[in-house]
């Protein structure tokens, strides 16, 4: 149980004393980290809710309730305030000990709650033979930290991605290529010649009806699997893998499946005809369509008129193999805000037909450029390893400032680390639904809510504990009690305490932001302490203790980085 779920069980066994028979609504009492530390630790608002529900004033509530609350090592006091706030005040070896639970734990005190549990991940998801691009790298991010914030709290986490590689688009496509390909630029370039080759062929068919008709003929003989086409189409896939490959690797991200859309393609028919034995699914004007009136949508087109499937068909037959093959009690699916209406009807489908799995949809806005909003129709596609390259550029200016005895491939490694870990960090720190503003400065900021801030500050924590190392080769860390006496060094400890819950709320909320907030909080908490109390210089004992404290510090900083995808390197 976390330092929290420990406190809310206590106040619960304390308003079970107060109000016998009022139990049920013991189950959702709960403490929040108060804002300001004067008012103690953590506060219970619970009354406030229940007075209604009681017919007595928040204040006498509360009352009543701290004065059943039975004596608990740990608790130097609990008070009521204002309307009837309950505030809680810990005491210092409380916090220590839990502390030292953490320094000893490898999931730093957090539960395995997710153990037994299974959750699907479908995030990243580019398009074949098309560039990924700045959006794509939101959903990259942003579900990668969900897939390792999940995996960490002992999930099991299938990732899955669902590349766009089935669908009408391969006729044009086709077609391109075998009229306009340009054979050094497929060898140089591939998936920009393939883009290229598609917007070519795509512009000539608005053009000619003759073309479009061929590009419909090539597409119903890939789908009917023409051995020649399927080679082409299957060409396309692998150059298209090829490109993302080295992003991934970049990135560090691994998938545990990468399977498209094409891997649907023979369960169609299948699910449309499930939709219409269940009544769902209706004829209108030749095609087979499920009416969402009722839901405030527009009809979901199942199968068009020409017997073509669309891409709500192609996800509901993915429900429904996952379900089968996993039995997941989630999946989340990360993509861009424009694909909110078709999740909203194929979520509304899979639970008209009674799917189990709860479906969740993370969606993120438009990123904003400097040079104005990205967007893929306009063409200002500002390619996402040209961002990776300039992020890497630019931190490695950073680091040869900071660091310049450092060797050059060194240098050359923490760039990667920061330039990486910048462009990440200022995806994961946003609301991923407002829209957000990227600029460099931002991103790299020294001084700022950045991966280079809280990158630094690690390294700031190592630099210290190896200049004790070196003063005091014998001294053994963990033999030196945790004192928690100044103000400063109290509000360090309680940060720290807050990581597990931290997590848990970060994947309650799929909101990896969540975690961002927290680590910059804890780093400043950080700063604040070491600029405030003297560390090395201070008596023995509280020397020991504050360079401990540190490296938990440390510790903290580093899985909780690791969680969102970003390395922190020795120096910088
Ligand atoms: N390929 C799509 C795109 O790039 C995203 C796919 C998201 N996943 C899904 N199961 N529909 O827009």
């Amino acid at each position: 149980m976390i330092f929290e779920e420990q406190l809310e069980r206590w106040l619960t066994e304390a308003f079970v004393q107060a109000f016998p028979g009022e139990a049920v609504v013991a189950g959702r009492i709960g403490v929040t980290a108060t804002a300001d530390e004067r008012n103690g630790d953590y506060q219970c608002n619970a009354a406030m809710g229940l007075a209604r529900l009681l017919q007595m004033k928040p204040r006498d509530i509360a009352e009543r309730w701290v004065a059943a609350a039975p004596k608990r090592d740990g608790i130097e006091d609990v008070e009521v305030a204002g309307p009837g706030f309950i505030n809680i005040r810990l005491t210092s070896t409380a916090l220590a000990q839990w502390l030292i639970v953490m320094e000893n734990d490898s999931t730093l005190g957090t539960p395995a709650v997710g153990r037994g549990r299974t959750v699907v991940l479908d995030y990243s998801s580019p398009n074949v033979a098309k560039p990924m691009h700045i959006g794509h790298i939101r959903s990259t991010v942003i579900g990668n930290a969900l897939d390792r914030l999940h995996r960490f709290l002992g999930f099991r986490v299938v990732a899955d991605n669902h590349l766009g590689d089935w669908g009408t688009q391969f006729g044009l496509l086709i077609m391109g290529y075998r009229h306009f390909r340009d054979e050094h630029r497929l060898r140089e370039q591939p998936v920009e010649e393939l883009e290229r080759l598609y917007v070519k062929s795509y512009e000539r068919s608005r053009a000619d009806e003759e073309w479009l008709a061929a590009a419909r003929r090539e597409l119903v003989k890939l789908q009917q699997g023409d051995a020649e086409n399927l080679a082409l189409w299957q060409q396309f896939i692998d150059l298209s893998m090829q490109s993302f490959e080295p992003i991934y690797d970049r990135l560090n991200v691994t998938f545990d499946l990468a399977r498209g859309e094409s891997y649907y393609r023979d369960q169609l028919g299948a699910v449309v005809q499930l939709l219409r034995d269940r009544g769902l699914a209706e004829e209108s004007e030749g095609a087979q369509v499920v009416r969402l009136e009722a839901e405030g949508m527009p009809v979901c087109i199942v199968q068009k008129s020409d017997g073509g499937y669309n891409y709500a068909t192609s996800d509901l037959a993915t429900i429904k193999q996952r379900m089968e093959e996993f039995a997941p009690e989630r999946i989340i699916y990360v993509t861009d805000e424009r694909q909110q209406l078709h999740f909203k009807q194929c979520f509304t489908i899979a639970h008209k037909l009674g799917w189990a799995p709860s479906l969740v949809h993370v969606w993120f806005g438009l990123m904003r450029l400097p040079e104005g909003t990205f967007s893929t129709r306009e063409g200002n596609v500002i390619k996402l390893e040209r961002l990776l390259d300039e992020a890497e550029a630019r931190a490695l200016k950073l680091v040869q400032t900071a660091s310049p005895d450092m060797t050059a491939s060194d240098q050359a490694a923490v760039a990667r680390a920061v330039g990486i870990g910048a462009i990440k960090y200022a995806d994961l720190s946003q609301n991923p639904q407002s829209m957000i503003t990227f600029t460099w400065d931002k991103a790299l900021a020294m001084d700022g809510n950045s991966a280079p801030y809280l990158q630094y500050a690690c390294a700031r924590i190592n630099s210290v504990r190896d200049k004790f190392r070196s003063r005091f080769p014998d001294q053994d860390l963990t033999d030196c009690p945790l004192v928690l006496q100044e103000a400063v060094e109290r509000r360090l400890a309680l940060r720290l305490t807050r990581f597990p819950g931290t997590i848990m709320r970060a994947v309650e909320l799929l909101r990896p932001s969540i975690l961002a907030d927290y680590l910059y909080d804890l780093a400043q908490t950080y700063s604040s302490f070491y600029q405030n109390v003297p560390f090395l210089k201070a008596p023995a004992g509280v020397r020991e203790s504050r360079v401990r404290l540190g490296g938990l510090v440390a510790s903290v900083l580093r899985q909780g980085l690791d969680l969102l995808g970003i390395e922190t390197p020795d120096r910088i």
